[in-house]
C-alpha cells in the first residue's frame, strides 16, 4: 500500500509499505478513506519536535471502513464507517475513564509515564504507524474510532478526528464561559475551529491573531475579529480593542513553529529579541533541513506564549494547545505570576469530546468542511505538504484522498 513516511528532517516520502496486519486482540485494520495534515506533522518535518523514527508512516487525522476486527473489538464490524481519533485511550485506566485519554496508562508501549500515544508521532509517543496511508492498523480500537452515520460526509468527519476537538479543549483550558472576550493565537485550522468553538461556548467576542491574510479573511468569515501581527502591533490593537483591560481568556493556538513580526510597526520589538529566539530555535530544532522556504523552523519560538500573558486581562486564562517539545523552557512564568493568571495546556483529549461535537455535526449546526480548502489526492501529497508548509494564500486544510 502507498504511506506517507518520515525518512529524516526536511525528507518525508510517498512509499509503499507493507499492509498493517492484526497485533493485538482489540485492533482493527481500518480502510482509509480521507486524511489530513496538520500543522503538528509540520513540526516533525521541521524539526521543531524531535525524536521520530526512520520508516514511520505520518498523519493521525482519518476516516476510513473498519475492513477487520480482533476479537476483543465487540463495537465494530467490518464494513462501518468511522473516524479515527488522533490520540489512543485504552478506555479502562483511572485517566481514560476520567476523560484524560491523552494521559492513558497503557496505550503508550513506552510505559505510563510516557504520556500521550498518538499515531504518526515521536518515538517518545509509541511510535503507533499513522494514518496518510491506504490502510491503518488502530489500536484499542474497541474504545478509540466513532461510528459515522450516512448523512456527515468524510470531509466534514475527517475535521472530528482531531481539529474541532482540540480546538474546543482549547476553549475549555482556557475556560470561555458566557460574555467572554477571548483571544485566539494563530488562524490556521485549529484556530479557525478554536474561533467557532469559543461562541458556542457563550463567546461575546473573538478575537484573532495571525500574519497571513487569508486566513485572516477565513476567520473574519466566521465573526472574529481580525488582527494582522505584520501590519499592526497587536499587543496595542488588543488594548485598543478591550478598553486597555485585555481579553478574559486566551486559547494559544500556534505552537512551536511560530513566527515573530516581519514588517509593521511589531517588527522592531520582535527584532530586538531576535538573539533570544535564535537561542530557543536551536534549542528546539538542533536538526533543521530547509529547502528553499521550505520546512523552515519557525523564527520566535515563545513568541505566541508571550503575547498570550501580554494581552489576556488581570486574572484571565490561558488554554495552551499549540504544541511545545520538552526542550523548550521559556515561560514568561513572571509575568504571569504577577497578573494572577490561570495557565492550562496539553494534548486533546480527542474521544471525550468527539461523540458530542459529531452531534452538532449532525443535526447541522455546524458545518466543519466550511474550514477546507483543498482536496488532494495521494499522489500529490507532498505537494500538499509543501504548500500548507507556506502557508500559501488560500490553503488551510487539504483532506487527502486515497491513492
Ligand atoms: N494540543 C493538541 O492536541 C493539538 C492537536 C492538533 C494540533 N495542535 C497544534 O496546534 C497548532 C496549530 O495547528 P494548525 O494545524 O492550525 O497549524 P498551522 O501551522 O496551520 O497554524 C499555525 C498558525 O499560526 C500562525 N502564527 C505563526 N506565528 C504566530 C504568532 N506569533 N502569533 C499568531 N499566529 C502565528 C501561522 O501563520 C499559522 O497560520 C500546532 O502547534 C499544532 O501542532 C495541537
Ligand atoms: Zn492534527
Ligand atoms: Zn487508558
Amino acid at each position: 500500500m502507498k504511506a506517507v513516511v518520515w525518512h529524516g528532517v526536511g525528507d518525508i516520502r510517498l512509499d509503499d509499505v507493507p499492509d498493517p496486519t492484526i497485533q493485538d486482540p482489540t485492533d482493527a485494520i481500518v480502510e482509509i478513506t480521507a486524511s489530513a495534515i496538520c500543522g503538528t506533522d509540520l513540526h516533525f518535518v521541521r524539526g521543531t519536535m524531535s525524536g521520530m523514527v526512520e520508516g514511520t508512516i505520518l498523519g493521525h487525522e482519518a476516516v476510513g471502513i473498519v475492513r477487520e476486527t480482533g476479537p476483543g473489538v465487540r463495537n465494530l464490524r467490518s464494513g462501518d464507517r468511522v473516524v479515527i481519533p488522533s490520540t489512543i485511550g485504552c478506555g479502562y485506566c483511572s485517566y481514560c475513564r476520567a476523560g484524560y485519554f491523552a494521559q492513558c496508562d497503557n496505550a503508550n508501549p513506552n510505559g505510563a509515564a510516557a504520556g500521550t500515544c498518538f499515531f504518526g508521532g515521536p518515538q517518545t509517543t509509541g511510535p503507533v504507524d499513522g494514518l496518510q496511508a491506504d490502510f491503518a492498523r488502530v489500536p484499542f480500537a474497541n474504545v478509540g474510532p466513532v461510528w459515522l452515520p450516512d448523512e456527515v460526509s468524510d470531509d466534514a468527519a475527517i475535521l472530528l478526528s482531531d481539529i474541532y476537538p482540540t480546538a474546543w479543549f482549547g476553549c475549555r483550558l482556557a475556560d470561555v464561559g458566557q460574555g467572554d472576550t477571548v483571544l485566539v493565537l494563530g488562524a490556521g485550522p485549529v484556530g479557525q475551529f478554536a474561533v467557532t468553538s469559543a461562541f458556542q461556548q457563550g463567546a461575546g467576542r473573538v478575537l484573532i491573531i495571525d500574519g497571513v491574510a487569508s486566513r485572516l479573511d477565513q476567520a473574519r468569515a466566521r465573526g472574529a475579529e481580525a488582527i494582522d501581527f505584520n501590519t499592526e502591533d497587536p499587543v496595542a490593537v488588543v488594548k485598543e480593542l478591550t478598553g486597555g483591560i485585555g481579553v478574559d481568556r486566551v486559547v494559544e493556538a500556534v505552537g512551536v513553529d511560530a513566527q515573530r513580526p516581519k514588517s509593521g510597526p511589531a517588527a522592531e520589538a520582535a527584532q530586538q529579541q531576535a538573539a533570544a529566539f535564535e537561542q530557543e530555535r536551536s534549542q528546539v530544532a538542533p536538526d533543521q533541513n530547509p529547502h528553499g522556504g521550505t520546512y523552515v523552523a519557525g523564527d520566535a519560538p515563545s513568541q505566541a506564549l508571550q503575547w498570550a500573558v501580554e494581552m489576556v486581562a488581570k486574572a484571565g486564562s490561558i488554554g495552551v494547545i499549540g504544541v511545545y517539545p520538552p526542550q523548550l523552557t521559556s515561560f514568561p512564568t513572571g509575568a504571569a505570576m504577577n497578573k494572577n493568571l490561570s495557565v492550562k495546556m496539553g494534548n486533546c483529549n480527542h474521544r471525550r469530546y468527539l461523540p458530542r461535537l459529531l452531534d452538532l455535526v449532525r443535526t447541522g449546526a455546524i458545518d466543519p468542511s466550511t474550514v477546507l480548502t483543498q482536496v488532494e489526492d495521494m499522489p500529490t501529497v507532498l505537494d500538499a505538504y509543501e504548500t500548507f508548509d507556506r502557508r500559501e494564500s488560500g490553503w488551510t486544510k487539504a483532506v487527502i484522498a486515497p491513492s
